[in-house]
């Protein structure tokens, strides 16, 4: 993982791909006087999205990259990350797989957040998952990314409750305001470890 030196900031960039609720939760985390963090970009493979008005509207860089060829796409990032001195990734409803030699030439120093209580429920669809399998608990969690997916080392988790009337909506709902309190935990936790 990078280094924190002194009072110095590690530069950090933003993936998604949506809505962007994470992004504001790191961002106004990045605002608070003892973060470790300095938001410098935000990477979306799509335009025209609630993350990118956000970002737009509280002036960080932004970078939209489109995925017709990953190669072409991921070429394009990493040449925007060196240009803003981009030490830390924060993957948040990024809904595009990045490659093993990306996550390589990252040097592991890329991290994601999952709305379930991993190693339950990699992939999609989680909350209809632990609602179809009369879970007590499902949750969410912040882990390092590894070149297999949802699988890297587990930083943070958070558990909250399925309720007998859940339905996937109501307990995404719930899960995310868990998952927005979680990501900033999650990243002065692997920064402070240094
Ligand atoms: C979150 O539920 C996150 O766990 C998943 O995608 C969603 C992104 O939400 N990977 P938002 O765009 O941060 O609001």
């Amino acid at each position: 993982m990078v280094k924190l030196i002194g009072n110095y900031k590690i530069n950090c960039a933003v993936f998604i791909s949506g809505r962007g609720t994470n992004l504001k939760s790191i961002y106004e985390y990045s605002k608070i006087k003892k973060s470790n963090i300095s938001l410098k970009l935000v990477i979306s493979n799509k335009s025209n999205t609630l993350g990118i008005d956000f970002a737009r509207k509280y002036k960080i860089k932004t970078q939209v990259v489109r995925y017709k060829n990953k190669n072409e796409a991921e070429k394009k990032i990493i040449k925007c990350l060196k240009k803003n001195n981009i030490k830390l990734i924060c993957l948040a409803g990024f809904m595009k797989i990045l490659s093993k030699n990306f996550i390589k030439r990252f040097k592991y120093n890329i991290i994601n957040i999952h709305p379930s209580l991993l190693p339950k429920y990699k992939g999609l669809n989680t909350h209809d998952r632990a609602i179809k399998n009369k879970d007590k608990y499902s949750g969410c969690t912040v882990h390092y990314v590894s070149e297999k997916l949802d699988s890297g080392k587990i930083i943070v988790q958070k558990k909250v409750k399925v309720l007998k009337s859940d339905t996937p909506q109501s307990l995404s709902k719930r899960i995310l305001i868990a998952e927005n309190k979680l990501y900033p935990i999650a990243i002065r936790k692997v920064l402070s470890k240094n």
